[in-house]
């Protein structure tokens, strides 16, 4: 029956989605919320939020089969679960993901998986990869978009920052640098540092704004290239390469490729960090959902070749590309590894 039950959950998974956004965005979770202490009823929420009792009814009841609410003595509470749903960040960057970058281009999952490309992206664009497009989404997906890349690699850049530095690096590089983030906390970081950013134009566009925001134009420049197209080599001499959320945007051939470049570019003792979320290497099991999840949108929406990877595909892939893991940093940020890489 609990199998029968779970093949329900994903039946109806969509419907429950939107009914649990619905609950959400309306107010209503922040509404029963704020009434905790008494409980409500449907009659209450809808008048304080002026919306039908019809509309009230049919998404509480929603709730309680979404387990976000519960009634006690005919008063309806919110359960953690709903509490989460309004009150936890990383629940917020990962519904808002879903709901405005990928649920509807997600109709295309199928199409996607046997045309190996990201038809879903069709829904914002006509571009062969979502970063070309990335500058020119709708505001509500680019918003969504860049909270969900950002929230993760924010929590990790402070804890990888004195463990890059050790080794005193005066060059740098951020590849897929995207909005400046990381490069503008190395450059806050260390004074001595410089680096180049390389990235498509539209993102560099964005991170020359906030470069110069920051007063970093003297130390931090970008390089606007294709990374796709091999044949450009990367600026040399670099003593160290950074590589952040930035490999799972390519399929395995073009990481050998990626990778090789980068070993090219590095200075004699440089090294090449690769920070990314593996789905086996998680302590949570909401991670690896999670994770599973994110490999989908690369398939769907981002470009139709990529995913979450598995730490074996990217050691193996490392391997091949002529470098090697000089040492193994696990439990960065939320659930990231740093691998600090050099040639083999
Ligand atoms: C997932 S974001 C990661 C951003 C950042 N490194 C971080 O940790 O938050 C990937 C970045 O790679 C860039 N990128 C993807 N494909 C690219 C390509 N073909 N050429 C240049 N940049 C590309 C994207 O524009 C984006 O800024």
């Amino acid at each position: 029956m609990q199998a029968k039950f779970d093949a329900q959950k994903i039946a109806f998974a969509p419907i429950m989605f939107q009914a649990a956004i619905s609950l959400r965005n309306l107010g209503i979770l922040k509404n029963i919320q704020n009434n905790q202490r008494t409980g409500t009823t449907i009659e209450n929420i809808a008048k304080d939020l002026n919306l039908s009792v019809y509309g009230i009814k049919v998404l509480v009841e929603a709730g309680l089969s979404l387990e976000v609410l519960y009634i006690k003595e005919s008063k309806i509470f919110i359960s953690k679960t709903g509490w989460f749903l309004i009150n936890d960040k990383l629940t917020k960057v990962n519904m808002d993901f879903t709901q405005d970058v990928n649920y509807k281009g997600f109709f295309k999952l199928e199409e996607s998986i046997k045309n190996g490309k990201p038809e879903g992206l069709k829904e914002f664009g006509q571009w062969d990869t979502i970063y070309e497009g990335l500058s020119q989404l709708p505001p509500k997906a680019k918003e969504s978009w860049f909270n969900f890349d950002h929230y993760y690699s924010d929590i990790a850049f402070p804890e990888v920052l004195p463990l890059i530095f050790e080794d005193n690096p005066l060059k740098g590089m951020d590849v897929g640098g995207n909005t400046g983030k990381f490069s503008i906390k190395a450059a806050e970081f260390n004074e001595n540092v410089n680096i180049t950013i390389l990235d498509l134009p539209g993102q560099l566009e964005l991170a020359a704004k906030n470069i110069k925001e920051n007063g970093f134009e003297n130390r931090i420049n970008g390089y606007p290239i294709n990374l796709l197209d091999h044949s450009i080599p990367f600026p040399k001499g670099q003593d160290f390469i950074w590589m952040s959320q930035f490999l799972d945007c390519f399929s395995q051939e073009d990481i050998v490729k990626l990778i090789e470049r980068a070993k090219e570019a590095l200075s004699e003792n440089g090294v090449l960090y690769i920070l990314e979320t593996y789905w086996d290497n998680q302590k949570f099991e909401a991670s690896t959902y999670s994770l599973h999840a994110t490999s989908l949108y690369f398939t769907c929406m981002a470009n139709g070749c990529s995913q979450m990877y598995h730490r074996d595909d990217m050691l193996k892939l490392i391997d091949k590309a002529g470098m090697k893991v000089k040492k193994e940093y696990e439990n960065i940020g939320i659930s990231h590894t740093l691998l600090k890489c050099i040639r083999k």
